[in-house]
């Protein structure tokens, strides 16, 4: 392999070889577009930090998904800001629940869009923190692991019976995934697929979501919970535990600072792996473009294919909207 009888530019000459020997394709069938619903009507309000994101009321929520299956999206995943917030985030399991109300209208109007929720009490507890809080044997307010699995299958079951297609639980409580499938092969759910956010960092790259879904923790953080930044071989037990327990679809999350993670569990597990394109790399982005500092399309689609490229199969990522107009022209 020497110079000159093997020159690499050969067959990067034109736009037509270089497509022949494209190694990644990112395909609209890999995006999967986050959306806020909270209560109300006609509601569509701008989220700052996060340019074309919108909190949503249920009917405008509604026509929004007509459009993104128009454009050929197969999935969405929902967050729900509700009006209530307790300590126990009960609001996270009622019946009439905003997430609730949202699938079942979304369903209705889109059956073949593919409506996961995310479940997690984060954005329903008035603490801000992913579980119910005690103290834990430092003396100090803590997420109880266990008192939280409880809450969460409720929340599952509800997401269940409202006619969510998939959930997805992103608490990052010990356990979760095998109390949930438990409970939803016990009433009747057996084919409702779980996508389990397995290695779920605790990122700085989450401030804007915090603001989107009104959730951020009231004291402390989340690192008691969410996984060390500076770990790997751990991500590949979480994954593990979580497969053993019965997800169909694991991810890591965020995705961009942790591309060898992704890599090495594509390496390592044979189940569809999903990436988290997660909020604060898309304001970045976006930030700098709104300067003029970069340009968006193509560090966009450069971020989502090197996602694809180290080995997620499903992308969940703001700009799901914007990628299947470019992957059209
Ligand atoms: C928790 C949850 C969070 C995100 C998705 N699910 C926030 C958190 O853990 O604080 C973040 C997603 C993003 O930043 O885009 N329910």
């Amino acid at each position: 392999m020497n110079f000159p009888i093997t020159r690499m530019r050969r067959l990067r000459r034109n736009a037509t070889l270089r497509r022949m020997v494209r190694e990644t394709h990112l395909s609209v069938d890999d995006l999967i577009l986050p959306l806020f619903v909270r209560e109300g009507r006609d509601v569509k309000i701008a989220i700052k930090s996060m340019p074309g994101n919108y909190q949503w009321s249920v009917d405008t929520l509604t026509e929004e998904c007509r459009v993104i299956e128009q454009l050929g999206i197969p999935g969405v995943i929902l967050f729900g800001i509700p009006d209530e917030k307790d300590a126990e985030g009960s609001s996270a399991h009622a019946e009439d629940a905003i997430v609730c109300q949202a699938v079942e209208s979304i369903k209705r109007a889109c059956p073949d869009l593919c409506v996961i929720t995310d479940v997690c009490l984060c954005e329903y507890t008035d603490h801000g923190h992913c579980g119910i809080i005690a103290e834990n044997l430092d003396g100090n307010l803590d997420v109880d692991n266990d008192a939280t699995l409880d809450v969460l299958v409720k929340e599952a079951l509800a997401h269940a019976r409202a006619g969510a297609d998939m959930v997805a639980p992103s608490d990052m409580m010990d356990g979760r995934v095998a109390e949930i499938r438990d409970a939803l092969d016990d009433n009747g759910f057996h084919d409702l697929p779980i996508m389990a956010y397995s290695a779920k960092y605790a990122s700085a790259f989450y401030g804007p979501f915090r603001e989107a879904a009104e959730s951020p923790p009231q004291f402390g953080d989340r690192s008691s919970y969410q996984m060390d930044p500076a770990n790997l071989k751990e991500a590949m037990r979480e994954i593990a535990m979580d497969i053993e327990e019965g997800a169909d679809i694991v991810m890591v999350k965020p995705a961009l600072p942790y591309l060898d993670v992704i890599r090495w569990a594509a390496d390592e597990f044979d189940l569809p792996l999903a990436a988290y394109n997660v909020s604060g790399e898309f304001a970045m982005i976006k930030a700098a473009a709104a300067n003029g500092w970069i340009d968006e399309r193509r560090a966009a689609m450069e971020c989502l294919t090197s996602i694809k490229r180290a080995g997620a199969k499903l992308i969940l990522t703001y700009w799901a909207k914007d990628a299947a107009k470019w992957l059209r022209e």
